[in-house]
């Protein structure tokens, strides 16, 4: 266990990925698949190959530029049902085979007018896929689910209160499961979006329905100077939130109050490093300094579409570049393990089993 962490020890092992975006983890391949089906279908003809639309990851000079990914491409392809379960089956796929074995997806419910799809309907159509795919590879494994995923639902910072309610609705009315021998379920509930979009002070009273009704709650934290002032990370700790994602630009003295609230951190390296939100390379992350402080740490992707490194390769980044032992990474994954809101006994005997 003291050995030098390679590739193929962070591959096999058993991984939870606790912060990856839905649309932003589907792999351009998949895109393309997607766009020609529907250009042959005389359909998006107005938009352009993925693989000229989307730049290689780093190449996106700032925050507002990645955002619009989002909003002028992806959203604008993945706008049907059969769009949808499309892209959500392979995302699976691709972190089961990395190694994942919990995953915690989450998604920004969307409103699709032409095919008649609300928020309500959009987490219908990505639980569907998600139980599709389940049973699919439940068969082919031996009766077994070898990735048991979840989902969180996104409130995107632009939203309006009513709007940011519809989605803790959903997320409520999700928090079963579809039906007897389905696996997967709304687990919380997460505030995301492009963080130059302020205030978000207006969405409390929605963080405040989920949490009375049992929902988890996690937050994108400290993502850019300007999401960073005390009012705001203020605000977002009176939410409640058991996690917080990305947490950058944490000031010295709110620093204390989550160690001392003992939340966990929700950390993705590559994203930040690539999209130059963190200054500085690998090595200057703010990792090292959570981990100094003894904080919970859970390393995730965050887009791994856009910024094409998996979560075995997050991890071993993370080795190499703060010197991890085997063991170390075995401790790191089991970290991201008890900072998940389930599946964590089936996980720590993976991982005993795997030591
Ligand atoms: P979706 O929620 O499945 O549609 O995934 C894409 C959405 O995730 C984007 O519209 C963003 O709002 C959000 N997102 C992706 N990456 C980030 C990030 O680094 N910070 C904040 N929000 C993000
Ligand atoms: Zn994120």
């Amino acid at each position: 266990m003291d050995l030098p962490v390679d590739q193929a020890f962070c591959h096999r092992l058993p991984k939870a990925e606790l912060h990856a975006h839905l649309s932003g983890s589907v792999r351009r391949e998949t895109l393309h698949s997607i766009w020609q089906r529907k250009q042959a279908k005389q359909q998006c003809l107005d938009l352009e190959d993925p693989s000229l639309a989307l730049k290689p990851a780093g190449d996106y000079p700032t925050v507002v530029s990645f955002f619009q990914i989002f909003n002028k491409y992806i959203y604008r392809l993945l706008d049907d049902a059969e769009s949808i379960a499309d892209a959500t089956m392979p995302v699976l796929e691709d972190f089961r085979i990395d190694g994942v074995k919990y995953l915690e997806l989450r998604t920004t419910p969307r409103a699709i007018p032409g095919p008649g799809i609300d928020y309500a309907e959009y987490v219908h159509l990505v639980r569907q896929a998600i139980e599709g795919w389940n049973l699919a590879r439940y068969f082919h494994n031996a009766h077994n689910y070898e990735l048991e995923a979840h989902l969180i639902l996104s409130v995107d910072r632009s939203m309006t209160l009513a709007q940011g309610m519809e989605v803790v609705d959903v997320a409520i009315a999700n928090q079963a499961l579809l039906e007897p021998g389905c696996a997967s379920r709304v687990l919380g509930v997460d505030l995301c979006g492009n963080p130059s979009v302020t205030p978000i002070s207006h969405l409390a009273p929605a963080f405040r329905r989920a949490k009375d009704a049992g929902l988890n709650i996690t937050v994108h934290f400290a993502e850019t100077p300007t999401s960073s002032t005390d009012t705001e990370l203020e605000e977002l700790f009176a939410w409640s939130p058991s996690r917080l994602g990305h947490a950058i630009h944490v000031p010295p003295h709110l620093i204390e109050v989550v160690q001392s609230k003992d939340i966990a951190l929700e950390l993705c390296l590559s994203c930040n490093v690539l999209s130059k939100l963190t200054e500085g390379g690998f090595a200057d992350h703010h990792f090292g300094m959570w981990r100094n402080n003894g904080c919970k740490v859970a390393l995730g992707t965050d887009d791994v579409g856009v910024f094409e490194s998996a979560l075995s390769n997050e991890y071993l980044l993370a080795a190499k570049h703060f010197g991890l032992s085997e063991g170390e990474v075995v401790g790191l994954a089991r970290s991201a393990i008890s900072a998940a809101w389930a599946g964590k006994e089936r996980m720590m005997k993976l991982l005993d089993e795997f030591s």
